[in-house]
């Protein structure tokens, strides 16, 4: 069955042709150049960008495939969560294509994506598994019981790792998307140079805050600004990083022991994160479990992530119609 996906949530427009779980083509149309000089997207310009693009990026992914309309047999579309004015630009590009064509339309959720960008990398990966998600938008770790079945352990209680990444490094000078930078630059850290905080949680014991950490390294360098004083980028980055990998290791790891998981899955755009990616692998052979995560050119959004997704959403009946609409925020478990 040949999937037709499209992916809109936010600053990329991407479409994809995916087979099982095989990828024919992925075409991703980013507009990172164009926020850059506002330090983060800026949503009217997405959803405008995205009308431009979306008609290109699908002549070209059907070209790369070698397919043409008539070959496809679905069309699968990130219907939630996102920015909702780039979502409406996906759904209702989506609708005309499924009605034109006569072939059924699969609403998906963009953090259930994450997670199967991870079946395209590993063809023998199946659930169960323990899974950390973490985006720009969204922090979670949740069992994946099943390809279209979550049930949530944790999660942040206000801002996600990606937006304490990206503040920071944006406070610092850094370009968008700041986390990549952040990454790139920090060295190893003399962490005991700048004494910032682990925030504390109350709540679930698998939850996260990462919200203290980001005001805390806007507070210092503001201060430092004020009384004209040099920081040192790089050791804050590092201080930054290791912060929200300590949080996010120690808090996966234990669920996995508590609920009795020995594999693993990463996902989401923070998985690219060097350290994480690091240290996870070595608590993980300290624990013997074993770890998965994507490809780095599947850690950002992309729409070959969303074809693997709605195989299994197809497959359990998950239809839309032409009311689907798009939905701004959505829990992954939401059905
Ligand atoms: O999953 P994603 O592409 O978009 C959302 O669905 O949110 O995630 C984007 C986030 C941004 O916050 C970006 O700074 C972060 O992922 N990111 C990183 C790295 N690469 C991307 N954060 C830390 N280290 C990285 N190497």
């Amino acid at each position: 069955m040949k999937i037709l996906a499209i992916e809109s949530s936010c600053d990329e427009t991407s479409i994809a042709i995916v087979e099982d779980r095989t990828v024919l083509s992925n075409v991703v149309s980013t507009q990172i150049e164009e926020h850059k000089i506002y330090g983060g997207v800026v949503p009217e310009i997405a959803s405008r960008r995205h009308a431009e693009a979306i008609s290109l990026v699908c002549e070209q992914a059907l070209k790369d495939a070698g397919l043409t309309y008539s070959d496809i047999d679905a069309v699968a579309v990130t219907f939630a969560p996102g920015l909702i004015g780039a979502l409406l630009v996906g759904v209702n590009f989506a609708k005309g294509l499924s009605m034109s064509l006569g072939v059924p339309l699969i609403p998906v959720h963009h953090l259930r994506s994450h997670i199967a960008a991870n079946y395209i990398a590993h063809p023998n990966l199946e659930p169960p598994f323990l899974c950390l998600l973490v985006s720009g938008g969204n922090t979670v770790i949740a069992e994946v019981t099943d390809y279209t079945k979550f049930n949530i352990l944790g999660g942040t209680l206000d801002d996600a790792a990606g937006e304490c990444f990206d503040k920071a490094a944006r406070c610092m000078g850094l370009s968008y998307p700041g986390g990549v930078n952040l990454d790139k630059i920090a060295t190893t850290a003399n962490n005991k140079k700048y004494p910032l905080p682990y925030p504390k949680v109350s709540t679930g014991k698998y939850d996260f805050s990462f919200s203290g950490l980001k005001t805390a390294v806007l507070n210092l360098v503001h201060n430092a600004n004020q009384k004209g004083e040099e920081i040192d980028v790089p050791v804050i980055c590092a201080t930054v990083r290791q912060r929200v990998c300590d949080m996010l290791i120690t808090n996966t790891i234990n669920a996995a022991k508590e609920f009795g998981f020995d594999k693993i899955v990463m996902a989401g755009g923070v998985s690219a994160n060097s350290e994480l990616r690091a240290r996870m692998e070595e608590e993980c052979k300290k624990n013997g479990f074993s770890l998965y995560y994507p490809p780095l050119k599947y850690c950002g959004d992309n729409a070959a992530m969303v074809g693997a997704q709605a195989i299994y959403e197809y497959k359990d009946g998950n239809l839309g119609d032409c009311s689907l609409n798009a939905t701004a925020t959505l829990p992954i478990n939401y059905r």
